[in-house]
C-alpha cells in the first residue's frame, strides 16, 4: 500500500503511473524523505502522476514563470522546474519552515534546483507584493498558477492568480474533490471545497474542466 491519496482505485493509479514518464531520481528519492519527516501529513504531496502531469502541462504551455501556493516539502515545484526552460522560474509560497527546509535540501542536489524561488509567510499577504511587483514590471506575469495551499484561502488564491497570471495562461487547482466528500458535505472543509467549485463552474473568466486526477484537479485557462 502506497500512502498517496488517490480517489481512483490504487491499481488503476499504479497502472497509469506505470505507463508514464518516470520521475527522476531527486523525486523520486523526496517521496519517501517525506514520509520520514512528516509521517502523518506526507499524503499532501502531490507525487508521481501528479507531479508528472505538471510537469508536461508546462512544458506544453511553454511556461517560463510558474507560481505555486503550498510548497511543502518541494515535490511539485521539483516537478515543474525540470520542466522549465534555464531561464524560466518558479515563484513557491509556504509559511512553513520546517518543511520547506526539506526542499531546500533536495531542490539542491538537482541541477533545475536555482530555478526556484521560495517566498516564505502567509501566502495572503505575499501575493499582494507579487501584484505591485508585477504592475510596476519588476516581475513577468505568470504563465501557470497551481493552488494547492490551505483550503480555506482557495478563493482568495483563484482571485489572486487571475490578477498574477497572464491572459490565456493556466490556473490549476488541487484537491477539488476531497476524497469524493464534495459529493455529500458535512464538515466545514467538505463545505468551502464544494462551494469553491461551484463559484468555479459558473465563473465566466476562466474556461475549465475538473479531473478526476488523484485527490481532483481542476485546470482553467483564464479568457
Ligand atoms: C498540500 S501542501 C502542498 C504540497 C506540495 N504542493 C507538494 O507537492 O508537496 C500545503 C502547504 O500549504 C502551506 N500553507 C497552508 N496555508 C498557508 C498559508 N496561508 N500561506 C502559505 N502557505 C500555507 C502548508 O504549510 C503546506 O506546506
Amino acid at each position: 500500500m502506497s500512502n498517496e491519496l488517490t480517489i481512483t482505485p490504487e491499481n488503476i493509479h499504479q497502472y497509469c503511473k506505470d505507463h508514464s514518464t518516470p520521475p527522476s531520481d531527486e523525486l523520486i528519492a523526496l517521496v519517501p524523505a517525506t514520509q520520514a519527516h512528516a509521517p502523518k501529513v506526507a499524503h499532501m504531496q502531490v507525487g508521481h502522476l501528479e507531479g508528472s502531469f505538471l510537469a508536461l502541462l508546462t512544458k506544453l504551455i511553454g511556461a517560463k514563470n510558474t507560481l505555486e501556493f503550498g510548497t511543502f516539502t518541494g515535490y511539485s515545484s521539483l516537478a515543474v522546474a525540470e520542466a522549465l526552460p534555464k531561464n524560466g522560474r518558479v515563484t513557491t509560497l509556504d509559511r512553513d519552515p520546517k518543511a520547506t527546509a526539506l526542499a531546500k535540501e533536495f531542490w539542491k542536489k538537482s541541477i533545475h534546483g536555482d530555478k526556484i524561488e521560495l517566498i516564505l509567510g502567509d501566502a495572503r499577504e505575499t501575493v499582494k507584493k507579487l501584484e505591485l511587483q508585477i504592475l510596476s514590471g519588476e516581475r513577468p506575469e505568470y504563465d501557470l498558477s497551481f493552488i494547492d495551499a490551505d483550503k480555506s484561502g482557495y478563493e482568495y488564491y483563484f482571485e489572486a492568480s487571475l490578477k498574477l497570471v497572464r491572459k490565456g495562461g493556466a490556473i490549476l487547482v488541487d484537491n477539488v474533490l476531497w476524497s469524493g466528500r464534495v459529493l455529500n458535505p458535512e464538515d466545514s472543509s467538505d463545505h468551502t471545497i464544494h462551494q469553491f467549485n461551484e463559484k468555479i463552474k459558473t465563473d465566466k473568466r476562466v474556461e475549465k474542466i475538473m479531473l478526476p486526477l488523484r485527490d481532483g484537479i481542476t485546470m482553467m485557462i483564464k479568457l
